[in-house]
């Protein structure tokens, strides 16, 4: 979620609370949330063509709400605590829950677009960056730097290690490049529930917090700024944008605690990783 504003009291205890025991999973819940994910990561593959100069984010919220009802799932963002579209774009200074409008995108705009599809009841949660046209090259090292810290993260995930080394993964390699990690929202447990214990922060240090376990599912949605990483939020009460007005990036999957490692539910179908995305 990169979703609640972890530092406002109030919202944090809309959250789920940090305390209590975190949920785990079994094969059945894994083979579907592959299905709620590998959806998600469809419908981010079907915009790839739809981000250009001139085509408004609401054309692609349109989209997604028509993949979503094509598919018998619901995007989980409409209508949750007020949100009033089914998916989050987030352009250049904006970090996280920007909400579609007709304004058309521009030549040289990154954005974020977050999809959430609840199917069969399971929730699939994944973001990827877009470039709309050539960006300049500070914005493609910062999708860049942002790509990697999300594998990093992803690649500190195992049983035995904590949350604490999943941000540590993520806040070492942010700041080697020079970037800020955004403090004020985190990943999040999923899977019936859209956001359950654990918080994921994306920052900290080895044996910090809850011990991963085989069975657990969360996403890693890590924000990264090339300024400083204070954030505020606007009057619509959900677009939150840096302070300093610099670019922010972010990407998302959810993952799967197994024996080993995990396993990602929302690697994209059509390869499309990261930016530029060259379509056949
Ligand atoms: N998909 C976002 C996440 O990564 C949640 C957006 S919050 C909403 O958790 F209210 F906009 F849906
Ligand atoms: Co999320
Ligand atoms: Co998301």
């Amino acid at each position: 979620m990169s979703n609640l504003q972890l530092s406002r009291a109030a919202t944090a205890a809309a959250q789920a609370p940090p305390e209590g025991p975190i949920k785990i999973h079994g094969p059945e819940a894994f083979e579907a949330m592959r299905r709620a994910g590998q959806l998600a990561a469809q419908a981010l593959d079907m915009l790839v063509p739809w981000v250009k100069p001139g085509v408004s984010t609401q054309r692609l919220d349109d989209l997604v709400l028509e993949f979503a009802l094509d598919h018998k799932a619901t995007p989980a963002p409409l209508h949750y605590r007020g949100f009033p579209r089914a998916i989050c774009t987030s352009i250049n200074h904006v970090v996280c829950h920007g909400i579609p409008s007709s304004k058309p995108m521009r030549e040289g705009d990154m954005l974020n677009i977050d999809v959430t599809l609840i199917v069969e009841g399971w929730h699939g949660d994944t973001s990827r960056m877009y470039a709309v046209g050539q960006l300049n090259r500070r914005a493609e090292r910062l999708i860049d730097v942002t790509y990697e810290a999300l594998m990093r993260g992803i690649a500190a995930v195992k049983p035995g290690h904590t949350v604490g080394h999943i941000g540590a993964a993520i806040q070492t390699y942010a700041e080697s490049e020079r970037c800020s990690v955004v403090r004020d929202f985190c990943g999040h447990g999923l899977g019936r529930v859209f956001h359950d214990r654990p918080n994921i922060l994306h920052y900290g240090m080895d044996g910090e917090g809850p011990e991963l376990k085989a069975g657990m599912l969360f996403t890693i949605e890590p924000m990264i700024n090339l300024g400083k990483d204070t954030v505020k939020v606007l009057a619509d009460g959900w677009t939150a944008v840096t302070r300093d007005r610099e670019l922010s990036a972010q990407f998302e999957h959810t993952v799967g605690v197994t024996a080993t490692g995990c396993e990602i539910f929302t690697t994209s179908p059509g390869g499309f990783h990261k930016p530029p995305y060259t379509i056949a």
